[in-house]
């Protein structure tokens, strides 16, 4: 009410900017300049370590090591973002698009808390950030029981989410979605002397956090190979305690001088990889069904497995929780399955693969006599 009677007191960074305003008709076009790139993955060490001997050869020369040689980061599964800012004020943000051209949803972006509507003292007179919006696992949870409860669709992943309420034409649909986000990228700036003085990848981040900007605690920079491999061991073990949904680590050479003289191969930089983490989902075969006796005498039905590695965890046993679970999934004792994660902690059946049936699969049946100690069921 006040803003209203004396418009001159509403300031870029009040709470009020960040109330949704009216839906749109489409979304402008924001072109990105240079274009928004793409990582090339690893999925090894061995994977990793040929990129590093692909990035010295085309360097012509070896990579000079100190405690700072890499930059880790987590690599976020959400959505690239690009936030311009003019004196300190947000005045536009883009999706990634096809890299060239993404979509204009400034008004979105605006009820992104973690996204900053006015910059802390230093910033240059235009800014060009990028980062990734996302949506936390507990948020992503909270709105699919709404959505459950409403009788409406239910989402695959978090990314799917931040994504389809990123780009939603009508912004009442993201304030009611707490959207998260982290940047990781000073892109340019006007006077350029500005993005020009950070001499490191590590400093831009180390700016970004001064200027404002929410930046991964977590990245870190390493020294070698083998501190890359352990950052990527220590992230994949800490993976399920993080708000977020991650997909591996970003290695980027820590040097800009460097990083920017070994150019860009196709769509992606040359000193910079994605170090994906194994995958959350695995085939392996049922050895047997047996069954767990609760504590109140309830009786579950569990799938003996043969031991597959799940995102870095072994996993023997799958929960099938009932009879009409079995039949649901139509599971017998041999079945070649697929399983993973729920959650990303409780292993899981999620399908059968039945064209792989040898015909010597054995139906369960739920045993007549309890397990423990033999009294009727
Ligand atoms: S650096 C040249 N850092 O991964 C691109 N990317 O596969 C430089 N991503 O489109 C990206 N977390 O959306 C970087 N900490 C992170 C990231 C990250 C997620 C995404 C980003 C990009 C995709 C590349």
């Amino acid at each position: 009410d006040l803003e209203t009677q004396y418009p001159d007191l509403t300031t870029p960074d009040s709470p009020t900017q960040r109330v949704a305003g009216k839906p749109l008709e489409e979304f402008k076009k924001m072109p990105h300049m240079p274009p928004m790139l793409s990582l090339n993955d690893s999925f090894s060490e061995n994977d990793v370590s040929a990129w590093l001997e692909r990035l010295e050869n085309y360097l012509g020369r070896k990579i000079s090591y100190n405690e700072r040689t890499f930059f880790c980061e987590l690599k976020i599964d959400g959505l690239a973002i690009e936030l311009v800012y003019e004196d300190g004020v947000l005045v536009r943000g883009g999706t990634r698009g096809d890299g060239s051209v993404g979509e204009d949803v400034t008004q979105n972006l605006r009820t992104v808390e973690a996204i900053p509507l006015r910059l802390s003292d230093g910033y240059p007179r235009k800014l060009i950030v990028r980062g990734e919006v996302f949506l936390s696992k507990k948020e992503f949870d909270r709105i699919n029981k709404e959505q459950e409860k409403k009788g409406e669709k239910i989402y695959a992943n978090p990314r799917n989410v931040a994504a389809g309420s990123v780009r939603q034409l009508d912004p009442r649909v993201i304030a009611g979605r707490k959207l998260d986000s982290f940047q990781y990228d000073i892109v340019s700036s006007e006077p350029a002397s500005y993005a020009e003085q950070f001499k490191t990848h590590e400093e831009e981040h180390e700016a970004l956090k001064k200027l404002g900007f929410k930046v991964n605690p977590d990245n870190s920079h390493a020294r070698d190979l083998g501190a890359v491999l352990d950052f990527h061991k220590k992230i994949n073990e800490h993976r399920e305690k993080l708000a977020y949904e991650i997909d591996g680590i970003v290695v980027i050479l820590n040097d800009n001088k460097t990083y920017e003289d070994a150019g860009v191969i196709g769509k992606a930089p040359r000193a910079a990889t994605a170090y994906k983490f194994s995958p959350r989902e695995a085939t392996t075969t049922v050895e047997d069904i047996s069954i767990g006796v609760g504590r109140t005498g309830v009786l579950t039905p569990v799938a003996v497995l043969k031991a597959v590695n799940v995102g870095g965890v072994t996993i023997t046993h799958a929960t099938l929780h009932n009879m009409d679970e079995i039949n649901r999934l139509g599971v017998k004792i041999g079945d070649t399955v697929i399983v993973s994660r729920a959650g990303d902690v409780i292993p899981q059946v999620n399908k059968i693969l039945k064209n792989l049936r040898t015909g010597k699969e054995k139906t369960f049946h739920m045993p007549a006599k309890c397990p423990v100690d033999g009294s009727r069921i």
